[in-house]
This record gives C-alpha cells, sequence and structure tokens, in this order.
C-alpha cells in the first residue's frame, strides 16, 4: 500500500539565507581573556592580553573586512572569553550550519549563542553529536569552489565526525591528521585560497595525509609556508576573492603571495595571537565559499 506523504505547505520551506556578496559574521572581544590554557599557545599567556589593544586590533580587522565582504556581528557573552575565535563554532554553506560540538567545556559555553544567532538568521542546523567533537572553520575547510570538504582530527575534532558533517552538504570529505600540537587546528596550518591556491605548513600534517593534499593541488599551486611562518599564523588567513587579510609575519610570505597576484593586507593581531588564533579564526564565513571564487575567476584570468 502507497503511503501518502504528509501535507506541507510552502511556509514549511522558508528561504534559506542567500548572500549575493561574500558575507562573514563576527563576534567582538568584549570579553575576551586568556583565562585558561587549552592550546600551546595560552601557556604563559594567563590574563595577559589587553582588552584595549584587542578591541583596536579586532577593529581594524573588522574594518578591513567590510572593505571586501559584508560583516555581521554576534554579541559577545560574558563567561565566554573564547567566542571571538567565532569561526570555531559552525561551517555554513548553502544556508545550512554545521555546529560544532567542542572538545573543550570552556568553549562549549558558545555553542548555544551562535546557534541561536544562526537559527533567527533564518539557516538551517545540522547538529553534531557530543561525543564525536567537531570545532567548525577551525578543523573543516570547505575548497575555494565549495565542492569539496578539507577536515582534520588529531586533536579537537573527532574523526568520526567528519562524514557526519560532510552529509550535510553530500559533499566529498578528505580527513587529514594534524600530528603537532602546536597546530591544533586545521585553520593554523591549512587554508585553500582562489585560483586553486593552497597556503599549508606540511610538517603539521603525517605523511598520508601529506599524499592526499599533494594529489589534489599541483606543485606549481601549493604555496607552502616555513615553520616561522606558521607559528606566526601565516596559514591563518581570510581570502575573499583576490584579497588576502592575516596578522603580520616578519618573513617574505606577504610578497611571495602578492607574486601570485593576491592583495594582501598585514594586521596587527598579537593579542588574539596570545590565545591561540589569528585573522580566519575571528570571522566565520555565513555565504558560499565558491562566491569570492568566482569574482576572482574573472580577475584570474585577466590578472592573476
Ligand atoms: N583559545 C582558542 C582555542 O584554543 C583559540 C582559537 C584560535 N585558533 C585557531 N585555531 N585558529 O580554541
Amino acid at each position: 500500500m502507497m503511503t501518502s506523504s504528509p501535507a506541507v505547505t510552502s511556509s514549511v520551506f522558508a528561504p534559506l539565507p542567500h548572500f549575493n556578496r561574500p558575507t562573514f559574521l563576527m563576534c567582538p572581544p568584549e570579553f575576551y581573556d586568556v583565562d585558561y590554557v587549552i592550546n600551546p599557545w595560552m601557556a604563559g599567556n594567563l590574563h595577559q592580553p589587553s582588552r584595549d589593544a584587542a578591541f583596536m586590533q579586532w577593529k581594524s580587522l573588522y574594518r578591513q573586512l567590510q572593505k571586501v565582504a559584508d560583516v555581521r556581528l554576534l554579541h559577545a557573552r560574558e563567561g565566554s572569553p573564547d567566542m571571538v575565535f567565532v569561526a570555531h563554532a559552525a561551517v555554513v554553506q548553502h544556508g545550512l550550519a554545521a555546529v560544532s560540538s567542542f572538545a573543550h567545556p570552556q568553549r562549549q559555553t558558545e555553542e548555544g549563542h551562535l546557534r541561536k544567532w544562526l537559527q533567527d538568521a533564518g539557516f538551517l542546523l545540522w547538529e553534531t553529536p557530543r561525543e564525536t567533537s567537531f570545532e567548525g572553520e577551525g578543523d573543516a575547510l570547505f575548497d575555494a569552489n565549495g565542492g569539496h570538504l578539507w577536515a582534520a582530527h588529531g586533536v579537537r575534532t573527532c574523526r568520526h565526525s567528519h562524514r557526519h558533517v560532510a552529509d550535510a552538504w553530500h559533499t566529498p570529505v578528505t580527513s587529514l591528521h594534524l600530528v603537532d600540537p602546536r597546530f591544533y587546528h586545521l585553520d593554523l596550518c591549512f587554508a585553500p585560497l582562489s585560483g586553486g591556491y593552497l597556503l599549508y605548513f606540511p610538517e603539521a600534517f603525517d605523511a598520508a595525509s601529506l599524499e592526499k593534499i599533494e594529489a589534489a593541488y599541483a606543485a606549481e599551486k601549493r604555496i607552502v609556508v616555513s615553520e616561522l611562518e606558521a607559528t606566526q599564523f601565516g596559514c591563518n588567513v581570510i581570502n575573499v576573492g583576490r584579497n588576502i587579510l592575516m596578522g603580520a609575519v616578519e618573513t617574505d610570505l606577504a610578497e611571495r603571495l602578492t607574486g601570485r597576484g593576491f592583495d594582501v593586507t598585514e594586521l596587527a593581531l598579537s593579542e588574539f595571537q596570545r590565545g591561540g588564533g589569528s585573522a580566519k579564526s575571528l570571522a566565520l564565513r555565513l555565504s558560499d565559499s565558491a562566491l569570492g571564487s568566482k569574482v576572482v575567476e574573472t580577475d584570474l584570468r585577466t590578472q592573476f
């Protein structure tokens, strides 16, 4: 016997948020501090960040990002000092948000705030079970075309969450194993860029992961950073089309990126680096990852 599907009205399917411009979410550092140690960068930096300096640095990133993208704001909450690193609370694509299940209780307090914001903004939520930790864009990044998800495990995110998260979009996923506790998140050592480039620190990965990376990105598309650059958060960049926003690095990394056709803006983000993060971790992408690269494909043919 055939079962008839339940009656649905079109109002059940409210349109998902759609963006015509690259759009990000940021969270001001009102309550930011290093209150505990959950990564090696925080050790020795307990209560060291200056709130005033952090605010100035955050505002300059906010202003620079507003030049190339729309930026929405999530209110900071007392008791969630790492909430400023909003990129770790979800991965968003096609109006659907895979929400994080943070590994550490100190960051689990952030989950409800972002969940509510996303829900109110009309995003569909894809939950991840508490027992398989998953830390959003900290450990899962789409390639620039949005067709492939790179996901890391080994420190914060549990490998078993990868397939579950990728199923939110029925997208292929490649798991990468992080082996150096200094690079405890994928966004600290791996950044897919427009134009099919990849910025990465090879030593943060095991040999099997490196093989997968090298099979996907041709040698001329791989921009390798040195250990010094990686420890200055050189991979933790925001990329919108040909624009790259990053914390200042004391080497020629910006010039190497400029040489590939990128417009690089370096910013002082020292107060956030005391907490173990830099530019990328301060902004969650809300629009599709392909939006930024579509802008650049035209540029690429002409100027890159
Ligand atoms: N204190 C935060 C944490 O340990 C910092 C996150 C910033 N980092 C990053 N992976 N980009 O979770």
